[in-house]
Order: structure tokens, then sequence, then C-alpha cells
């Protein structure tokens, strides 16, 4: 059901039997993630009251070109508002209706006005679904592009059976979930980020660590959920969290945890980002008393932690590789270095000179850094930059032009 979390849905509700199903529907779609506006046709008022239906979608029902006031009904608005319009059940009447363009109610001049995909799920009787005239109407509104929810098969309300019954609900939302989820960018494609830091235990209370809030990590994984993908966010000690149904979200605190379970998933990922500020060093020895502070000076050994990118680069093989640099001084020579000693396709450079970029702060600045390319963002919210760091990924690996 991921793909309709946020999804603005326009249901269409036509004149039958089947019209009550419309409030399951409703249900299922807000429980779901969407948001739902219904338009009724004037007949469908005669089958389920529009109170039942504006409650449980929680916005007005309209049916009607103006409401009680006199005030318009803009089906222009309502229109540019859908990511997508669902009519359900489609009667043979609407369905003629929609060939014909004739816009002689609310729902069909917002049909006709609407860019968006259009589902259609149609419910009639048995002979009338078996009419030449409906099937033609039915192949022609696939040719145009529209996308036809089948029937199912069973007890119809005037007593024959047959498969003309509208889909049940759950069987529309998966319908539906599973037609948008494969039209994004990342269906099927599985994605690793690293992010936030990590904590090197000194003795039980203390540690070293550093002040990355783990924020471009989180933004880059809802992008990667929103675009399709699958993600697994390891991440280091944050206060953030993120909860999606192809989301594995992984807490560790050390280095080595971060390299241990990184190193379990990167084999079957199509995408690694490394966006994790990981500690380069851990203390050599850990004290399992708290260390008493009856010296002046104390002194702390301190050992290397496994490059997680840099094994990544060595044991790259599909995958698409992400890494980032965080500079203070000759910043592009660095990152550049990293890029080709790391095995990178790209580097995202955020320079601590730059104001609005940098750790804690809800924007970034980044440059983006290929083998013979630099491409230069203006300080952007993280979730913007998130953006833009995808759609490089997506232009350059996959070849995709859709926006992140
Ligand atoms: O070399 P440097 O630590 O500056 O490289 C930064 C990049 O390497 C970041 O993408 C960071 O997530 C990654 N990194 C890592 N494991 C380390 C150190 C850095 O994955 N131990």
């Amino acid at each position: 059901m991921s793909a309709l979390i946020g999804k603005h849905i326009l249901l269409g509700i036509t004149g039958g039997i089947a019209t009550y199903k419309t409030a399951f529907l409703i249900r299922l779609f807000i429980k779901a993630g969407a948001q739902v506006k219904c338009i009724m046709t004037p007949e469908a008022e005669e089958f389920v009251t529009p109170l039942t239906l504006s409650t449980l979608s929680k916005n007005p029902v309209v049916s009607s070109f103006t409401d009680t006031e006199k005030n318009w009904n803009n089906h222009v608005k309502l229109a540019e508002w859908a990511d997508f319009m669902l009519i359900a059940p489609a009667t043979a009447n609407t369905l003629s209706k929609m060939i014909i363009g004739k816009s002689d109610n609310l729902l069909m001049t917002t049909y006709l006005s609407a860019n968006c995909p259009v589902y259609i799920a149609p419910a009639m009787d048995l002979e009338m679904y078996q009419h030449d005239t409906t099937k033609t109407n039915l192949s022609q509104l696939t040719n145009s592009g529209h996308i036809i929810i089948e029937p199912e098969s069973g007890e119809l309300a005037s007593g024959l059976e047959g498969k003309v019954r509208m889909a049940e609900p759950e069987n529309i939302v998966e319908f539906i979930s599973q037609h948008l989820l494969k039209q994004m960018p990342l269906f099927n494609k599985k994605v690793l980020i690293t992010a936030g830091p990590t904590y090197e235990p000194i003795d039980p209370v203390r540690f070293i660590g550093n002040h990355s809030s783990g924020k471009m990590g989180y933004e880059m994984a809802k992008t990667a959920l929103n675009l399709g993908a699958k993600v697994i966010l390891i991440s280091g000690p944050t206060h953030l969290t993120l909860t999606h149904p192809n989301l594995e979200l992984i807490k560790i605190s050390t280095a080595q945890e971060m390299f241990d379970n990184a190193m379990t998933f990167y084999d079957n990922v199509d995408i690694a980002i490394a966006s994790a500020a990981v500690s380069d060093y851990k203390p050599k020895t850990f004290h399992n008393q708290k260390v008493k502070t009856t010296e002046d000076t104390f002194r702390i050994d301190l050992v290397k932690n496994p490059d997680i990118l840099k094994t990544f680069g060595q044991q790259k093989k599909h995958q698409f590789l992400v890494g980032f640099a965080l500079e203070t001084n000759d910043e592009v020579e660095n990152a550049k270095q990293k890029l080709e000693k790391k095995n990178l396709d790209f580097i995202v450079l955020n320079s601590l000179q730059d104001k609005g970029a940098g750790f804690k702060n809800d924007t970034n600045k980044i440059s983006i850094i290929t083998k013979d390319d630099i491409k230069r963002f203006d300080v952007k919210p993280k979730s913007e930059v998130a953006k833009d760091i995808f759609n490089e990924i997506l232009n350059t690996r996959f070849n995709n032009k859709a926006d992140a």
C-alpha cells in the first residue's frame, strides 16, 4: 500500500447497487495514507448518502455545480488537486458519457478537466456489460490510456450471476497500489543508506562522537521510498525516526556495528549511499569501569575503524555508489581524491565554509562531483537536496528523467 501514502484521490461515484461499497473503499484508501475527495452523480446519492462518504473521507462530498449557498464547486480545482481519478462504480451510462465527452454533471466536467491517470471500476448487470456498445466503450477507454479494473464474479443484485460485480474494495486498492508502484523510477530497486554519527565508547558512560544529526541520510531515505525503492537505513544514534512498509531501519552505535550490518546487505543492493559521519578511529581499549578523574592528563590510544565506503568501493559490482565529503580546505581537490580512492560513482561535497551547509542545519549546500564534472547547487532544505541527489542518480545510472 506504500504507493498510496500522501496521494490525492478523486473518487467519482456513479449510481448503481455497488455504490455502497465505496464507503469501504474510502476507508481503505484513508488507512493506506491517501487523501480522498468524492464527487457523486445525482443518481449515486440515491444509493448512499453524501454524509456517510464525507464523514469517512473527511472532506466535503460534491455532486452539483454549486453548493447550498450557491458557491461554485470548482471542477478545474478538483481536477488539479488529484494525483489520480478513480471512477467506481462506473455505470454503462457514465462509460458512454466518457466516450463522447458529455459533461452534464459535476463528475463528468471534472473528468474532462483532469489530466491525471484515470482508473475505472465498472459495475453493471450482465447483459449490459456484455453488450457490444459497452465492450467497444471499454476498449476505447483502454486505448486512450485509462486503466480498467476488471469486475469480479458473483451473484448480482438482479439475481443473475456473472463476472460484472465491481471489484472488491481491497482488490481495487491493491490493484492501484501495484500499478502505481510499478511506475515508480526505483520500483524493485534496493537502496542502502548509512546515516548519522557513530559513538565509540571509552568507558560505560563516555564516548567519542561527532555533531552529525543524521538529517541528510533520513531525507534521502524518504526520497528513495517515495520513488518506490526498498530502503535499508543503517543509522547511528539520532533523535530521528522513520517508519514505512518498505523501510528496514537498523539502529547501531559504533562504526564496527555499522560496517557489520552494511556488509550483510551490500551485495544485494542497487544503490549504496554513505552519508554517515563515521568515526575514523575508536579507543584501543574499552574501560569496563568508569575512568576515574584522579590524574591531570588522560591518554587514549586510538585505532582505525573499518572504512565502510572504501570497502563498498573495493567490492563494487553492479552497485551505484555515492559518498559524502565534508571538507574545510582544498575541498574540490580532496573530494576528487576520495572519489577515486573509494571507487565512487559520484561524491557529494558539503563545505563547512558555506553558510547553511553542514551538520545540524535543516539546509545544506552541496556540489556533486564526478570524474569529469562538478555541479554546484544553492542552499536548500535537506529534503530538496535529497531530491537533487536522486535526480542525479536517476539520470546517470537509470537514464531516467523522472523527477525525484
Ligand atoms: O575519508 P572521509 O571519512 O572523509 O570520507 C567520507 C565518506 O566516507 C562519507 O561518505 C562517509 O560516510 C564514509 N566513511 C565510511 N566509513 C568510515 C569513514 C568514512 O563509510 N570509516
